[in-house]
């Protein structure tokens, strides 16, 4: 039998803390629906995120994270949908779109594209 670990989120939009007990390996995020408490998502592929949030103890396994850079990870934010349990986590939701922002908005800061044209031909 695989060893089970304590996941506390404190899901800070709900005032809510929740603690489940996921095996070692499961996602965190499917993990919690199967015990009754859906938590945000989107895309649950890694790529929107949705459902990141700010660890505060512990680590996870989101090798699949393709939605969070390597600094934005290295800074503390993990992805649920796609974070495994290997330890006890302490972890809270993000503000709306802040994962999001950090990681794209510097982007969209710079105006919307306006044609297919090359730069010099618009
Ligand atoms: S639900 Fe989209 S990244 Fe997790």
């Amino acid at each position: 039998m695989r060893p089970r670990h304590r996941i506390t989120i404190h899901w800070r939009q709900e005032n809510r803390t929740i603690s489940h007990d996921v095996p070692e390996g499961d996602y965190i995020l499917r993990s919690f629906e199967l015990q009754g408490d859906p938590l945000p998502f989107s895309c649950r592929n890694g790529c929107c995120t949705s459902c990141a949030v700010r660890v505060l103890d512990g680590s996870i396994d989101q090798r699949e994270a393709m939605g969070l850079s390597r600094e934005l990870r290295r800074q503390g934010y993990g992805l649920l949908c796609v974070a495994r349990a290997t330890g006890p986590l302490e972890a809270e939701t993000q503000d709306e779109d802040e994962v999001y922002e950090l990681q794209f908005g510097r982007h969209f800061g710079r105006g919307s594209v306006r044609s297919g044209l090359p730069l010099d031909e618009e």
